[in-house]
């Protein structure tokens, strides 16, 4: 006899998260098939790929959960969220995990973010919100201190945040993001924000509008260079648990700002049903939200789910169905993990496709190390790079070093042309004047 309760669970995304959530999912006693789509040959061996399905395209996405009866659609990424995906999927009498249009606002505009913050007395950077480029450069020439940020009000794939060292650079940023519109409509307003010094960290919740269930935080690195120089990325690495993070704090990221949140959607009537994200500096005075996303980060996704212990799927559908009362604390790798992420050469700028990639079997072949792949497509046997953020080496270990050892030792294994990652992954903190001049 099988388990008692058997679905199928759809996917939406192609990424490296999507890859992890597609891994640990697959491994639910509840679940006998996992539909990823479009899905990358990651996802395709933890089950089936709909590799047609474009992850805007709303109606086919639907029609495909009907025509497969799925008993459970999770969201991966930030556009469908905000175009109302999880919305239309309610509609249709599915389960969905993923906020619909309103809750995915708080990653879709930095401005509803920041107003709904203020609102309600969450801690995060003093700001002004600008519509007209000629305001924000006379606020910026009266700056008192540098460097300041300059945030694109929307979604522009991690490309709209700046941070400007001296008026000029202020005006030309400006210029581009408002005038130029090289962002698009993402730069129709924006906001100007203070600097905020500090240690950087992700703090992930699931929650469905009640209650939140906490995952482990986790520490990504962002800028493509060693010692946290160079250009900003999608994320060149994480790692989890956060050493330096004591209870202290864990306790006021708590009370100052999860649970407020909570009540914040609650009281502005906004339904929320899946993962809050909150991108915190902890500063001298505590913790300030920088961001939020509405959705598991990218690749933070990757070190949560190879620590998350316990089945996961009870969670995502007691998310979609406002049961996460009725769930018990999860259950956590006390190891420490650290994904190295594996980039295409040229990255964040330009950067080839399709070159070969050689040696995933042999990284995996290393003791506690799963590779996920994110920028990748198949090639009749092969697997090419597709993309800048080629896959994620994780290693697991009994503290940073040891699972430093196992990431790095998987790296090696692999190789094609031009492959490139950081060396230093898991090693902060870094000192806070270091952060200051960055
Ligand atoms: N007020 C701030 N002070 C200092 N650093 C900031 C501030 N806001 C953003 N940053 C830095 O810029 C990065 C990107 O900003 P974020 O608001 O997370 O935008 P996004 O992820 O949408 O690009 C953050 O991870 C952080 O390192
Ligand atoms: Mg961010």
């Amino acid at each position: 006899m099988g388990p008692l309760l058997s679905m199928k669970v759809l996917i939406i995304g192609n990424g490296g998260r999507e890859h992890a959530l597609a891994w640990k999912i697959s491994q639910s006693e509840m679940v006998d098939e996992v539909i990823s789509a479009p899905g990358n040959p990651g996802t395709a061996q933890c089950g089936r790929n709909l590799p047609d399905l474009k992850v805007e395209d709303s109606v086919g996405i639907v029609r495909a959960a009907k025509a497969e009866d799925v008993g459970l659609v999770v969201i991966g990424p930030e556009v469908p969220l905000c175009l109302g995906l999880a919305d239309k999927l309610r509609e249709a009498g599915i389960k969905v995990f993923g906020p619909g249009a309103a809750g995915a606002q708080l990653e879709g505009s930095k401005l509803f973010a920041k107003e709904l913050l203020d609102r309600h007395r969450i801690p995060t950077g003093g700001w002004r919100r600008f519509d007209r480029a000629g305001a924000a450069k006379d606020y910026l020439e009266n700056a008192e201190s540098w460097p300041m940020v300059v945030k694109a009000d929307g979604l522009a794939g991690g490309k709209g945040v700046f941070i400007v060292q001296s008026c000029e650079e202020a005006c030309s940023v400006v210029d581009q993001i408002m005038e130029e519109r090289q962002l698009g409509d993402a730069g129709v307003e924006i906001v100007v924000e203070d600097f905020l010094v500090g240690q950087e960290v992700s703090i992930h919740v699931m929650t469905d509008g009640e209650t939140i269930v906490l995952m482990d935080p986790v520490e990504d690195h962002k800028q493509v260079g060693d010692g946290d120089t160079g250009p900003n990325t999608g994320g060149m690495g994480v790692s989890s648990p956060v050493g330096w993070l004591s209870q202290r704090v864990m306790r006021q990221i708590e009370q100052r700002v999860l649970i407020p949140m909570l009540h914040a959607l609650r009281v502005e009537g906004i339904p929320y049903h899946g993962l809050l994200y909150a991108g915190l500096m902890i500063t001298e005075g505590g913790p300030q939200v920088l961001e939020f996303n509405c959705r598991f980060g990218d690749p933070e996704t990757q070190a949560i789910m190879r620590r998350f212990n316990s089945d996961i799927v009870p969670y995502l559908l007691a998310t979609a169905d406002g049961t996460l009362d009725k769930c018990e604390a999860p259950e956590w790798d006390s190891r420490q993990c650290v994904g190295v992420v594996m980039c295409a050469q040229g990255y964040p700028e330009q950067y080839r496709r399709g070159e070969p990639i050689l040696g995933i079997d042999s990284a995996e072949a290393v003791e506690d190390v799963i590779v996920f792949q994110a920028g990748t497509r198949h090639d009749g046997h092969e697997v090419l790079t597709d993309g800048g953020r080629v896959l994620a080496v994780t290693g697991m270990g009994k503290n940073v070093n040891d699972a430093r050892d196992a990431a790095y030792e998987g790296v090696k294994k692999i190789r094609w042309n031009g492959a490139f990652c950081r060396s230093d992954i898991g090693l902060r903190p870094k000192t806070l004047s270091a952060k200051a001049k960055a």
